[in-house]
């Protein structure tokens, strides 16, 4: 059985529009697996990520997680469960505290999840810093005076924080400039390994999403309109979405590697 399994998930925000944010929304991801999911701007990948994080209520469906009916969850039962499923967002200044140190970010997430003592935490925060490839010195750093990837590199130590099955990545890297988004993406694929971690994958640029992903689900207005192992998915899209997106990325027609 899939480590996530979400059934008919539907979200409308109102307004004159009307537009479905998520309209019946079905996927699963398997423990260990990497979803990547990709779309035009709007389609709806934010709300979706925001949906499964518990961040914002859906009209309809449902979401089986880690055994758990995780939609159902509320209190008390969703505080202690949270830590399963992390979020990591695109814009990691909005994404902390104006004033958090990076180990201050970190230990509270420690904290909030009840993990530790206040004496044992500060061994833990410079294990984490350490785990994502800085240097426990930073622990004492305010984020706002790291460069953008250091500060991803502590978004993604928090959000491992608490022992996650499942982190969302939303753009988590796009706004970072192509040479730091590598070693990013690389570290990403190592956690995944040492930790046993499932990813969901959000991004625009099908390049960046078929290199860390397994399968790829391609979304449009609300909808899941496509969704198939990341190679297969490349070599052979089905759906006209996906031949766009394919299409604007030359050097993967050309068959080059991303
Ligand atoms: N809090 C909200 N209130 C009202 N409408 C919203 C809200 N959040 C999202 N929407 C609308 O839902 C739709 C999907 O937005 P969403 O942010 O999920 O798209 P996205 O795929 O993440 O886009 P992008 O690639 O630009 O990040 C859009 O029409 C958006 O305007
Ligand atoms: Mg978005």
């Amino acid at each position: 059985m899939s480590l996530l399994e979400v059934r008919g998930l539907s979200k409308d925000f109102g307004g004159p529009r009307r537009t479905q944010a998520l309209a019946e929304v079905s996927l699963a991801i398997g423990a260990g697996e990497t979803l990547g999911l990709i779309g035009p701007s709007g389609c709806g990948k934010t709300t979706l990520a925001r949906a499964l994080t518990r961040l914002v209520a859906v009209d309809a469906g449902a979401v089986r997680f880690d055994g758990l009916d995780w939609l159902a969850l509320s209190g008390r039962s969703l505080r202690r469960a949270r830590g399963r499923m992390q979020m990591v967002f695109q814009d990691p200044a909005a994404a902390f505290h104006p004033r958090a140190t990076a180990g201050g970010a970190i230990g509270e997430a420690l904290r909030i999840h009840g993990l530790g003592t206040r004496r044992d935490r500060a061994e833990r925060v410079a294990a984490l810093l350490a785990q994502v490839g800085l240097s426990p010195d930073l622990a004492a750093q305010p984020v706002a005076t790291l460069s953008g990837g250091q500060r991803q590199r502590v978004a993604i130590a928090r959000s491992i924080a608490p022992g996650p099955r499942l982190v969302v990545l939303d753009e988590a890297v796009s706004a970072l400039d192509a040479s730091v988004r590598a070693r990013v993406l690389d570290l990403l694929v190592r956690l995944q390994e040492d930790l046993g971690l499932a990813y969901l994958f959000v991004g625009h640029d099908l390049a960046v999403v078929r290199a860390v992903s397994h399968r790829i689900a391609v979304m449009d207005a609300g909808r899941i309109v496509e969704t198939g192992p990341a190679e297969r998915l490349v070599a052979a899209p089905k759906a006209d979405l996906t031949r766009a997106l394919i299409a604007a990325v030359p050097r993967l027609e050309r068959g080059a590697s991303a």
